[in-house]
């Protein structure tokens, strides 16, 4: 058991470090999306500190000892600090994004240390806070734009041919969609929000009639 703690004991380190580097970010962000970065960050900040009671109490309840300080923080963590005087919100996302991944493979690994032991408590508790993570990663990738300058450097993109991005008029209307079709509507060359919202009832992208649990961000790996 005094591994499961001690592997525990080195995730809580790394989550305090990556909440103050959040909190950090959250209050040095600046820049024309300040007030959405901002407040992402505050809430994932938020979700990272919840959790760290939790993972605490783990190495208690199986026999352990947690950490008593900063300075045993620090000689533990494995996620790095930034101190510099200015990030750009660019970078800020994209570091938390490898960070947080990071936390995911090392929580990972201790999934596996847990099963090893049987200890089914701790690894239904790693379940959740690796699906909490993989939200939080999934949430900086989009806001960071990552996805969008891939697009632009698609081979088969106009911006990625160097040609000029079109205007909405200038591609015309987009091929109408067969209303009561069980076929996915992504295939029909819609992916936007709003037409998952007007999906009819009976269609897989549907959510209307259903008690639906959180949405399969598991299944999203950016
Ligand atoms: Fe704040």
């Amino acid at each position: 058991m005094k591994e499961i703690s001690g592997a525990l004991n080195i995730l809580l380190a790394d989550m305090f470090v990556l909440y103050l580097k959040t909190k950090n970010f959250h209050w040095h962000v600046s820049g024309p999306h300040f007030r959405d970065y901002h407040l992402l960050l505050d809430e994932q900040s938020a979700q990272i500190f919840a959790t760290t009671d939790d993972v605490a109490e783990r190495a208690r309840k199986v026999g352990g000892t947690t950490l008593s300080s900063i300075g045993h923080i620090a000689r533990l963590q494995r996620v790095l600090d930034n101190d510099a005087d200015f990030v750009t919100p660019q970078d800020m996302l994209a570091e938390l994004h490898d960070d947080t991944k990071q936390l995911v493979a090392h929580m990972r690994v201790t999934h596996g240390i847990c099963e090893e032991h049987g200890d089914c408590a701790t690894t239904s508790f790693l379940e959740n806070w690796i699906d909490d993570a993989e939200r939080r990663v999934w949430f900086l990738f989009e806001a960071s734009g990552a996805r969008a300058e891939r697009r632009a450097a698609h081979p088969l993109s106009a911006v990625g041919r160097g040609e000029p991005e079109r205007t909405p008029e200038e591609i015309g209307p987009r091929p109408q969609v067969a209303t009561q079709s069980t076929a996915p509507i992504m295939f029909a060359g819609t992916n936007r929000v709003g037409d998952i919202a007007r999906a009819p009832a009976t269609s897989p992208l549907s959510c209307r009639g259903k008690t639906t649990k959180r949405a399969s961000m598991t299944n999203m790996k950016p």
